[in-house]
């Protein structure tokens, strides 16, 4: 059904595959346009409780745009391209109420390193790499990297790595708060649906609260507070909040419905 992308739905969990891996899984508008697709279907189809995105092959997640699809572009032509990537793709897969992981799988660099940043959080492959090397192009991130890195690593961190253009590997990105776990590449797939697996037994509605709630605080919104306020409340409204309660008054496993 997709010409750039693998799907797979087991278990609740959607592995979405970006598969371009003679060009490093690049991000041409081809691919950009699927993932619109794909994200839509996330948010749209009950069967799907959460998602993976990786890459193909063993030697990147993504490795930035398609720097092929540049040159023939102004001012407003890029623009343009940042703007239908973002609003489409990325601040979709941020405001998903479903969880998005990314499993980086090896380089993710520019529009690579944007879309595993969109995800909620991040898991690596011990070969995986990250940068922003937009510089070297005579660009800057376009697909939300000067604002989502810097909320993720803090603004000297960011600032140096976006001027320098250099790369990082798995384990200093963890320590940097890029990254939450690294894997052996063998392991990263199923270590990642484990978490998948692990998120999916919980109330979904609360879940999809909580993501709301943290984007809130990422990008310092100022309702942040009122926000976690509100939603709290509304979570007392909700059939998964009774069964989370009386589960656990029973001493028994709760089972939620996402209601
Ligand atoms: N856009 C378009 N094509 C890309 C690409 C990108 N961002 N990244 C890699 N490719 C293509 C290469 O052109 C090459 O295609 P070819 O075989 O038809 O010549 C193929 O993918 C393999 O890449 P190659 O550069 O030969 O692999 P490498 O192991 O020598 O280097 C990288 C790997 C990641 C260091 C290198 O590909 C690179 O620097 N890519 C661009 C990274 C970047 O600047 N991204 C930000 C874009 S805004």
């Amino acid at each position: 059904m997709y010409q750039t992308l693998l799907t797979d739905l087991q278990d609740g969990t959607l592995v979405v595959t970006i598969n371009r891996p003679d060009k490093l899984n690049a991000l041409n508008k081809d691919v950009i346009e699927e993932l619109g697709h794909v994200i839509a279907e996330v948010y749209s189809n009950n069967d799907i409780k959460t998602a993976i995105l990786t890459g193909a092959g063993e030697k990147a997640f993504v490795a930035g745009a398609d720097i092929s699809e540049f040159t023939s572009l102004d001012a407003a032509g890029g623009e343009a391209l940042a703007k239908k990537g973002q609003e489409n793709v990325f601040d979709k897969i941020e405001n998903c109420p479903k969880p998005v992981i990314a499993a980086v799988n090896g380089f993710a660099l520019g529009g690579g390193c944007e879309l595993a940043m969109s995800c909620h959080f991040r898991v690596a492959s011990e070969n995986a790499k990250f940068g922003q090397p937009e510089v070297n192009l005579g660009l800057i991130p376009g697909y939300g990297g000067t604002q989502r890195l810097t909320q993720l690593i803090g603004k000297g961190k960011a600032m140096e790595l976006m001027m320098t253009a250099d790369m990082i590997g798995a384990e200093d990105a963890k320590a940097l708060g890029l990254v939450n776990h690294v894997f052996p590449m063998a392991e990263l797939m199923a270590e990642t649906k484990k978490i998948a697996q692990k998120i999916q037994t919980k109330a979904p509605v609360a879940v999809a609260k909580v993501i709301a709630c943290v984007n809130d605080a990422a990008r310092g919104e100022a309702r942040g507070f009122h926000n976690e306020i509100t939603r709290f409340g509304e979570c007392f409204a909700t059939e998964d909040m009774k069964e989370g309660t009386s589960a656990f008054l029973e001493k028994r496993k709760a089972s939620f419905a996402g209601k």
